[in-house]
């Protein structure tokens, strides 16, 4: 499966990106945090694959087309099915390829892809107040605010609050 944009292409994560991913998680981990916290060795890499199971999680790279350059990562977890449809988005690029609009392309292939071929219904992005890079990419790709979950997730030992954005199939 390969999902092809104008700048990048989105495949499923691999075990044949493990050095590069780990390279480019380990050059970013400063610049992720606390928003993002990735694998950053090879016992790492191989649980963050195992989570991957293709029911309840999906996990993608970008890629640039031509140089195929990894500059980022997407990830849709939690997915609940029945009456529901619906996943949960984690994503982030890595540097030096932030602020170049490819998380906005990546994102826009992965929510077809969610909506189109994976058949849910419903994207939810949890994104800490702070994080306002993240809060200006939801915003631009239509998703809605529907409140702040306080103490959602504990993050580096303390809980912290999280606004919860949502984006509709259909609805
Ligand atoms: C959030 C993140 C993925 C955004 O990536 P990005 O490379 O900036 O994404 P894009 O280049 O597609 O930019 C999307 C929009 O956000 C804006 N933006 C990016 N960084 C910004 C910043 N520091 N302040 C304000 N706006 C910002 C961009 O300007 C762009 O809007 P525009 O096109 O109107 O200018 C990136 O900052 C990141 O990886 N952060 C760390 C991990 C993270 O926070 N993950 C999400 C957890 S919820």
């Amino acid at each position: 499966m390969q999902l092809t944009g104008s700048r990048l292409i989105v495949r499923p994560v691999a075990p044949d990106d493990e050095r590069e991913f780990l390279s480019a998680a380990r050059a970013s981990e400063e610049f992720h945090r606390p928003y993002a916290f990735l694998p950053l060795d090879e016992k790492e890499f191989a649980d963050y694959l195992r989570r991957f199971d293709q029911v309840q999680a999906h996990g993608f790279v970008l890629r640039l087309l031509g140089s195929d350059e990894l500059v980022g990562y997407i990830n849709i977890s939690h997915i609940i099915r029945g009456s529901y449809q619906r996943g949960t988005l984690g994503y982030g690029v890595f540097l030096p390829h932030h602020r170049r609009g490819y998380m906005t392309e990546g994102l826009r292939l992965v929510i077809r892809h969610a909506f189109e071929t994976l058949s849910l219904h419903r994207l939810e992005a949890e994104i800490q107040p702070g994080n306002k890079p993240s809060l200006r990419l939801v915003r631009l790709l239509g998703f809605e605010r529907e409140g702040l979950a306080r103490g959602l997730i504990r993050i580096e030992g303390e809980w912290r609050d999280h606004e919860r954005w949502a984006l509709g199939h259909d609805v």
